[in-house]
């Protein structure tokens, strides 16, 4: 049995519904896969082959169940390349995820303002993503089973998904940036000039995870819908050194918001 068969099997084994919708819970927004109803909760370092989290404060685990009568799974916890995982490892739960079942997938992460129209604490819509990882998680033997050899990424982000986002949004109330996530390796946050550059090349905001978990999902033809939090602006814009504390109190002001949006996007969602 191959590594990922013998991941989704021993899931399979604890969960008898199928799961349709995967989240992906950036910072701050753990504490939305507690509401998940008569969950089935996996540690990953029981899960056979699944890579187990290094960063403080991240539960890391899978929690499965209904979140407005629709059949999930959350990731309460993600891996990042900064950490040291290598690529296969930040992107196994997406493939787990195809194999239980997953259409599409909800991503949200917290990244630095670049578009200087921003401010910490909006949510912007990723309308598309550059790779600034300059790797590429589908480096290597192709299956074919899996996916393409040369998936198209034109439509990386659902068209269909961002404009019920759009739409839940405005009803709610909650204004909704949108723009190009640039994804960089980190840890070290991005100099003044760099920030220049990832503005110059169309980027809106930048962060270090989020693209290799979509790559492998449009390879494995699940529908992405990604939102950023922005919990600061990135370096240059204001006189302020950049903060780990202040991503996390952003994230923290803003999770009830995000957390409103993502119900009521899973609520409408067909
Ligand atoms: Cl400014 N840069 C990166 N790479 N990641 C971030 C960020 C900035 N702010 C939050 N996450």
């Amino acid at each position: 049995m191959s590594f990922l068969q013998e991941a989704v099997t021993f899931i399979q084994e604890k969960v008898q519904d199928q799961p349709k919708i995967g989240l992906i819970l950036g910072s701050g927004l753990g504490m939305l896969a507690d509401e998940i109803n008569n969950p089935v909760v996996i540690s990953y370092d029981q899960i056979p082959h699944f890579p187990t989290s290094t960063v403080e404060g991240h539960a890391g685990q899978l929690v499965i169940g209904k979140l407005e009568e629709k059949i999930v799974i959350a990731m309460q916890g993600r891996f990042h390349l900064y950490e040291g995982h290598p690529l296969d490892a930040v992107t196994f739960p997406i493939r787990v995820m195809k194999a239980l079942g997953v259409e599409s997938l909800l991503v949200t992460n917290a990244a630095g303002g670049v578009n200087t129209s921003f401010e910490p604490g909006n949510l912007m819509l990723m309308q598309d993503h550059i790779n600034m990882m300059y790797r590429n998680p589908l480096i290597g033997p192709n299956d074919a089973e899996l996916g393409e050899r040369f998936p198209d990424m034109s439509t990386a982000y659902d068209a269909e998904l961002r404009q019920l986002a759009e739409k839940v949004a405005e009803q709610q109330g909650i204004t909704l940036q949108k723009g190009v996530y640039a994804g960089v390796l980190g840890p070290s946050y991005e100099t003044p000039a760099e920030i220049r550059m990832i503005r110059a090349v169309g980027g809106d905001a930048v962060g270090m995870s989020t693209v290799p978990e979509v790559i492998v999902a449009r390879h494995a033809g699940i529908r992405v819908l990604g939102i950023s939090c922005i919990t600061n602006m990135a370096a240059g814009i204001l006189p302020q050194p950049l903060s780990h504390a202040e991503v996390m109190e952003t994230a923290e002001r803003v999770k009830g918001d995000f957390i409103q949006l993502l119900h009521g996007i899973l609520k409408a969602i067909g």
